[in-house]
């Protein structure tokens, strides 16, 4: 076999006894090696062409993929409670990355590519669900939907049987949202692939305080001064939760505002100040991050007027006015509008970062999977 080497290591072009055409094996930083025929009978020939097709990879690939060491080495997100200050950062440097390249032409990066990855939503999402696939894409791996309406669960199947079915397909990554607390955590000591829990009933919303904390440190950079209001219904909401957990670790002040009934009994363990008037809570906030009421999980409470809520907890610009003077507002979503946020402040894109928080959530997952996956071939290769 002929063979000549155009750049060590990365170029090379060969020619089998039993073909006239040059065949070449290009191999780009962090990805697997491709091989293809240059298409020509000619040395000279396929040297251009290899060294333009390398080009052309390299350019499409071309995203800062130089690491830091990494110190996030978890093979499942399920929870932000067993997350060091220091992974979050980590996770958060990761994602930053992510920024820029979602704003180019082209924002393939194999760097996934042959990998699966599932998302099993047995709740409705529209942002959660959709960035990930998204995320995935992006990086090159294979997402599946599990449209689970449609699913065996509806013939009695089990969520374990469910879970262990797909894990037999050998996917790398399950991506779960589910309506009951502490689900992910269960199911990533039952599979072999890793789980994200992308939402457990009230417990927690992981990539979603990881897509906030992202949305406030581009616009502060440092957490360490801010004040960081988060308002309404704190008792059903895993978004809080997680909130609480990472921006506090970060080291943000939180303040909780909401009526004394969304309140959970333990929310004094919590690292925040308490409050149930929006007046005195927004006091000295850099943000305010409202919440949606999460009715799906009231249903044996009495859910309160809309109009009286508004005019006590929700947020418009005449209560922007007690926190400081260019605070910023945010909501996960989905939003409802005239109730949690006046609609007019929610598009005002000098003070709402919602529209920000989508975007984040696409460069944060898209982190959160290259992680992960990096983390189980290591673990694998060990
Ligand atoms: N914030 C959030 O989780 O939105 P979805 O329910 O649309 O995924």
């Amino acid at each position: 076999m002929n063979s000549k080497i155009l750049k060590s290591g990365h170029i090379k072009l060969y020619k089998r006894e039993n073909s006239q055409y040059w065949q070449m094996k290009l191999k780009l930083p962090k990805l697997k090696s491709i091989r293809s025929s240059t298409g020509s009978k000619i040395l000279k020939e396929a040297e251009i062409i290899a060294i333009k097709y390398y080009s052309t990879l390299r350019k499409k690939t071309n995203i800062n993929i130089n690491r830091k060491k990494n110190i996030f080495k978890k093979i499942h997100l399920v929870e932000t409670s067993d997350l060091k200050k220091k992974e979050i950062e980590h996770i958060l440097y990761e994602s930053k990355k992510y920024i820029s390249y979602n704003k180019k032409r082209n924002k393939k990066i194999n760097i996934l590519e042959g990998r699966t990855i599932f998302n099993l939503f047995f709740e409705d999402s529209t942002r959660t669900r959709t960035s990930f696939e998204v995320a995935a894409k992006r990086l090159g791996a294979d997402l599946i939907n599990v449209v689970v309406k449609d699913s065996s669960i509806n013939k009695g199947e089990t969520l374990l049987d469910t879970m262990t079915t797909i894990n037999s397909m050998n996917p790398d990554i399950l991506i779960i949202r589910h309506p009951e607390d502490g689900i992910s955590k269960r199911i990533s000591k039952s599979v072999e692939a890793s789980v994200i829990n992308a939402g457990d009933g009230s417990h927690e919303h992981p990539t979603q305080a990881l897509l906030d904390a992202l949305t406030i440190k581009n616009k502060f950079n440092n957490f360490s001064k801010l004040k960081i209001a988060i308002c309404g219904d704190i008792l059903h909401s895993r978004v809080a939760r997680s909130n609480i957990i990472i921006l506090s670790k970060l080291g943000a002040k939180i303040n909780v505002i909401g009526p004394k009934e969304w309140l959970p009994k333990n929310i004094n363990k919590l690292p925040v100040e308490v409050f149930t008037d929006m007046k005195i809570g927004l006091k000295n906030c850099d943000i305010v991050m409202m919440l949606r009421i999460q009715k799906e999980r009231i249903v044996d409470k009495i859910m309160p007027n809309q109009k009286t809520y508004f005019k006590k907890y929700g947020l418009d610009y005449n209560k922007l006015k007690y926190a400081k003077k260019n605070a910023f507002v945010m909501h996960p979503g989905p939003m409802n509008r005239g109730i949690e946020i006046e609609s007019t402040l929610a598009d005002d894109i000098t003070r709402s970062l919602i529209q920000e928080q989508v975007a984040m959530g696409v460069a944060v997952r898209m982190a959160c999977l290259d992680l992960i996956i990096r983390n189980r071939d290591n673990f694998v290769n060990n």
